[in-house]
């Protein structure tokens, strides 16, 4: 360590950056036209109420953590680190493969890491809850590299008879490796800039797979009548979406003196366009500053910010030294925005 980098620590705190982005989604395609059939739906509903034309969906062999491990090899390899040399790896999901051990623990056999691995429940705002927490980690020097990882298998919990939500979920992983600002980077003003997060459990039941748990273990019955697959009021979830994300946005960026008019794109939760039009309108962002894949994904929940990162900094779209907001809510309710300078 530099004699600056000594004073610099001497008088402020680390700061973390993401350094490497990846993403992996099973091979098979269901498109809108795929569902018409056993939906009674169309794919001209489904593409003015949502956006989406198709999404990717797990066969047997693509287990969560084998797509998990895919999405973190990639984000290792574009940053330039070593599995060996992660402290930490937290994975949001709400679909492990298993409800004990965590599918983080699967991840970090696969590569042969030994640091603490734990998964994280904040459905669709599970990464940003994980960016945040590698964030603490990472900025008080606990961890020096910590891996975040999105998965979900949704299409394991959507009941496929029900067209209001059927045809909104997909399968896929994303993930980032975390680790601390250079001295180069926080003359740049480059990192994580901060990470906010919310929750309000009045809404609990608005967004809920209510079997499966202790409360209401599996049983034939409560399968056979599908109560172990996502049940939601969408219009309210739709409402508290659009507004939570608009105003934990605005508040993200007044705690540093940034207004939306600064920020150069906006990596949200795939959920539905019309959500991310709604945040845009209430921000006055334009529309072209959200960068937007559910059109070929769906809703990947916890999986699907890291995926439209990694998309989005591999096809050049993001750029070094850009502002971005990332933002997402989901079960819960859980919300959170995280404030990146890339
Ligand atoms: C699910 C969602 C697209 C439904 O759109 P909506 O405009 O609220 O539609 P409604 O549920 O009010 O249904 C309106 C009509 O469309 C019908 N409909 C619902 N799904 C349909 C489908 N896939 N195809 C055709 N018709 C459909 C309904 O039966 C209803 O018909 P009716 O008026 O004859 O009763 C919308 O509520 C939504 O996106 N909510 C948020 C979902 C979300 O993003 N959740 C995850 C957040 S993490």
């Amino acid at each position: 360590m530099s004699a600056s980098d000594r004073d610099r620590l001497a008088v402020r705190p680390l700061g973390s950056r993401i350094l490497g982005t990846g993403h992996a989604v099973p091979t098979r395609v269901v498109t809108n036209a795929d569902l018409q059939d056993s939906l009674q739906t169309t794919d001209k509903w489904i593409r003015e109420r949502t956006g989406i034309r198709e999404r990717h969906i797990a066969s047997p062999e693509e287990p969560g953590s084998v797509l998990a491990t895919r999405a973190a090899r990639h984000a290792l390899e574009t940053a330039g680190i070593a599995a060996e040399d992660l402290d930490l790896i937290v994975v949001g999901t709400f679909t492990p493969d298993y409800p004990m051990p965590a599918t983080a623990v699967l991840v970090q056999r696969a590569l042969g890491a030994s640091c603490a691995a734990f998964d994280l429940s904040a459905a669709c705002a599970g990464f940003v809850y994980g960016l945040s927490i590698a964030d603490q980690f990472v900025s008080r020097g606990t961890a020096r590299y910590a891996l975040v990882i999105g998965v979900e298998l949704l299409s394991h919990v959507t009941d496929w008879t029900d067209r209001s939500t059927a045809i909104l979920f997909g399968d896929g992983a994303g993930a980032v490796v975390v680790g601390p600002t250079s001295a180069e980077d926080v003359a740049a003003g480059r990192g994580i800039l901060s990470t906010h997060l919310f929750a309000d459990g009045a809404h609990a039941e608005s967004l809920i797979v209510p079997g499966g748990g202790t409360r209401e273990p599996i049983t034939a019955a409560n399968v056979g009548d599908r109560r172990v697959t996502i049940k939601m009021q969408g219009k309210e979830v739709f409402k508290h979406a659009v507004r939570s994300l608009a105003s934990s946005c605005r508040s993200a960026l007044a705690a540093h003196d940034l207004a939306p008019k600064d920020v150069d794109w906006v990596v949200a939760h795939q959920a539905n366009l019309r959500i991310l039009e709604g945040v845009a309108e209430r921000n006055e962002v334009s529309m072209d500053r959200f960068y937007v894949n559910l059109d070929r994904f769906g809703n990947t929940s916890s999986a699907s910010i890291p995926i439209a990162l990694d998309e989005a900094v591999r096809n050049g779209a993001i750029q070094r030294g850009q502002l971005l907001v990332l933002c997402a809510l989901g079960g819960g309710l859980t919300w959170g925005c995280a404030l990146v300078r890339w």
